[in-house]
């Protein structure tokens, strides 16, 4: 079932969220909820709290990046297996030279903006059986974690701005927050006052 993606200014994407145990009610379907939720909005990674719940869990699937139309191996090609669930997950350590991406959020739709980060993490987490990993990611999939992982905080990519670059945005995130932005998924707007 595809379900409607929060929209910035909504209190959830705030909050910080909650870890879950074995045996979280619904939540085998939860996931595949998710998963059809953010293959139909085209994301590569999507969190709890963007559809409402505020719980320690989020998706990602880069594998699309793996392979170009012809299903050639692109140089992303070690983003094969790059699809999984990251249950409780905690980032342990961050380390190298900050690099700057141009980031989107499916919750904030339209806008895309240059967020620095460090290129190297390692980040504990369970998966879907909650068996336990630490584990070490670098490059686009640092990348795509860290900004799953910020969800759980209550952290969006536009709180990395500048506060200059911020206040230039203001008026477009209130716009957003209201539905005024053309978008082709489902939605659920949380005006800012
Ligand atoms: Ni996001």
């Amino acid at each position: 079932m595809i379900l409607p993606i929060r929209s910035y200014g909504d209190p959830v994407l705030k909050k910080m969220a909650e870890d879950i145990e074995p045996g979280h009610p619904g939540l085998k379907q939860l996931i595949a909820d998710m998963f059809e939720t953010m293959y139909e909005a085209n994301g590569v990674g999507l969190a709890a709290p963007q559809i409402g719940q505020s719980i320690r869990l989020f998706i990602v699937d880069a594998s699309p990046f793996a392979e170009d139309e012809d299903g050639k191996p692109t140089e992303d090609a070690h983003l094969k297996d790059f699809k999984k669930v990251f249950i409780n997950a905690y980032i342990v350590e961050e380390e190298g030279e900050a690099w700057p991406f141009e980031e989107g959020c499916l919750s904030i739709p339209s806008i895309r903006e240059e967020v620095y980060r460090e290129p190297k993490i390692v980040i504990q987490y369970q998966d879907e059986n909650f068996k336990e990993y630490e584990e070490e990611f670098d490059g686009f999939a640092a990348r795509v974690i860290q900004h799953e992982h910020d969800h759980l905080d209550g952290v969006l990519f536009v709180d990395h701005l500048t506060p200059m670059r911020r206040r230039l945005l203001k008026g477009k995130l209130r716009d957003i927050s209201r539905g005024k932005t053309d978008v082709k998924y489902k939605m659920r707007f949380t005006p800012v006052k």
